[in-house]
């Protein structure tokens, strides 16, 4: 039912929990994660593309902010086809972004802030231009060499069709033919599987040597002090005996059947897998996937310190998704449920419903995220209202634009709602300005392999990698010393740089500042929660109890009066006292004491 009339009290009475947080306090348990993503976070040295020294220069930035953690997207050694997801050397910077050296002082700067950091591993795929891959290249079919990757025979009797008809995330075929060569046998030259782009053939998993090599890194990263690792593809790796065929494509983003955005999974029903014809595909979800990250759990657990591996796994449903995290594999894993979820009370409730409770039936902590560097920011994905809110490839300058105000409403209060909810949250550079996606970007810039596969018809990633704004006005918004930025910044970047930010009350920025500050205080990361009873079938209203806030979210028309003695601690945008009491309007969130 639509409620019109004023609450009370009473009203924000709450059921019984739904889900009390586990016993054990490893850090990661109920921490909020900031991504950065470091071609676009800061620049040191002025080439218009962010680095090491850029990421230090700004820890105060974060330690402000009150986030407990970074994780950094890759900084390895790359010809950086995909932004660095092609690593050319798993235990080198790139001089793009810095060295080693660079590295250890952007770690130890994060330390003494009590910040924690997160590393990038990206064990699906190499670069074309790793050692291994260029050994390949020179060694003949059938040599040790090959077996590092995913060789094989083409199809038809001269062997010039690809081995399966797999296609790429990025579009296109997911094999590339070797040039030939004199050891070739009766089937010509051999092809490799790449699911991304050509220049990321795909490791070979079933080889030891591969696997050994991986907990080398590993290893090499830990003895460096890091405190975890977001694993890249993490449904990736293992593929299904024979690579047969399979005529379902598999979306960028969604890790699902493509057809257009109702494929977004339905989280309201949780046995629902079927988002399409085999919806994983005989590349992802394997079984045998899981003993890998066994293993590595053994090779964290080694060290000291509660490290932590966080799985980039787009799988549905979350019941799939939980055996990544069972207690003996990885801590955490990106919940995209809730991160394709629209701006839909019914919806919402479901989504935590479900991720509570299948998170805690394998004693993980639950995650929530809005946005990344793989999809539309949700400030301008929430400003799209004739799709929901869900779209997710990007958008083009030909595309209907998002109402960047009525985004940006959006996305606050749907922040609000997220930082109160218990377990970990992710946030990513640049949400905390409240920043949108450059959505009309030439075609001349676009950098992300997708637009390039796809001849366009997805616009790509590039949107949501705009380089940060720090310095209102000031050449490239302060991105660096030069003013250079390897993607031009939108007009209203200025707006919303740091600096225009920092102490102004009301600002996005101080939301957020004011919103982590209380969910530490208020320890509603390790909160139970329950829901509002009276409000528990509403289409207009989300509300809950965590620890000890209510927390409302209006996503009706119609303003909502809140009792006369409830307390306000935090609210997404100004709240509506005309009447005499106090209302939340429309598209908006409070945390309250009441
Ligand atoms: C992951 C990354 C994405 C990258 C892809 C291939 O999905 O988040 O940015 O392009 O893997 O490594
Ligand atoms: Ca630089």
């Amino acid at each position: 039912m639509t409620r019109t009339a004023p609450l009370t009290t009473d009203d924000l009475s709450a059921g019984a929990p739904v889900h009390t947080p586990a016993a054990s306090g490893e850090w990661w348990r109920d921490a909020v994660i900031y991504q950065v993503y470091p071609r676009s976070f800061a620049d040191g040295n002025g080439d218009g593309i962010g680095d090491l020294p850029g990421v230090t220069a700004k820890l105060d930035h974060l330690r402000q902010l009150g986030v407990d953690a970074v994780w950094l997207s890759p900084f390895y050694r790359s010809p950086q086809k995909d932004a660095g997801y092609d690593v050319a050397d798993y235990r080198d910077i790139d001089p793009l972004f810095g060295t080693l050296e660079d590295f250890d002082e952007m770690l130890a700067g994060a330390h003494e802030r009590g910040l924690k950091i997160i590393v990038d591993l990206v064990p699906n795929h190499s670069s074309d231009q790793h050692v291994w891959f260029q050994e390949a290249l020179a060694a003949a079919p059938g040599s040790d060499a090959r077996e590092r990757y995913m060789f094989r025979e083409g199809r038809g009797p001269a062997g010039d069709e690809p081995p399966n008809n797999w296609q790429s995330i990025f579009g296109g075929p997911a094999w590339t033919r070797l040039a030939p060569r004199a050891d070739d046998g009766p089937l010509g030259p051999q092809w490799y599987l790449h699911l991304f782009d050509s220049s990321q053939p795909d490791l070979n998993w079933e080889n030891p040597e591969v696997r050994a090599e991986f907990e080398d890194v590993l290893r090499f990263w830990l003895d460096r002090g890091v405190d975890g690792f977001r694993v890249d593809v993490a449904h990736g790796m293992v593929k299904a005996p024979g690579l047969p065929d399979w005529d379902g494509h598999v979306s960028m983003v969604e890790g699902t059947v493509e057809d257009g955005h109702e494929q977004v999974s339905d989280p309201s029903d949780p046995e629902d897998g079927s988002t399409g014809a085999g919806h994983a595909g005989p590349m992802f979800d394997q079984d045998g996937v899981h003993e890998i990250y066994r293993s590595w759990h053994r090779v964290l657990a080694e060290y000291p310190g509660d490290r932590c591996l966080v799985a980039e796994a787009w799988v549905e449903p979350l019941s799939r998704l939980a055996r990544y995290v069972r207690p003996d594999e990885m801590h955490q894993a990106f919940n995209f449920s809730f991160l394709t979820a629209p701006w839909d009370a019914a919806k919402l409730r479901t989504v935590v419903d479900v991720s509570l409770d299948t998170m805690d039936a394998v004693s993980a902590p639950t995650t929530w995220v809005l946005s990344n560097h793989d999809v539309v920011r949700h400030a301008s994905r929430f400003g799209l209202a004739e799709i929901g809110g869900r779209q997710l490839n990007g958008i083009a300058a030909t595309d209907p634009q998002p109402d960047a105000e009525l985004g940006l409403r959006r996305a606050r209060a749907a922040t609000l709602l997220m930082l109160a909810l218990p377990g970990s949250a992710y946030l990513y550079q640049g949400e905390e300005l409240g920043l949108p996606d450059h959505t009309a970007l030439p075609a001349e810039v676009r950098q992300d392999p997708s637009f390039f596969r796809t001849d366009g018809a997805e616009p790509g990633r590039d949107g949501c990698r705009v380089p940060l704004p720090w310095v209102g006005g000031a050449p490239g918004n302060g991105f660096g010393p030069t003013g250079k930025t390897w993607l031009p910044q939108p007009g209203v970047y200025a707006d919303l740089a740091a600096d225009r930010q920092y102490g102004v009350k009301g600002s996005t920025y101080e939301m957020y500042r004011t919103a982590l500050e209380l969910r530490r205080s208020e320890q509603l990361g390790a909160g139970a929660l329950a829901w509002v009873d009276a409000l528990s079938d509403s289409p207009d209203v989300v509300a809950f109890r965590v620890a000890g806030v209510v927390v409302v979210s209006n996503l009706g028309a119609a303003p909502l009066t809140l009792p006369a003695e409830a307390e306000v601690l935090v609210a997404s945008g100004d709240l509506d006292t005309s009447s005499g009491a106090v209302a939340l309007p429309s598209d908006m969130t409070v945390w309250l004491h009441a």
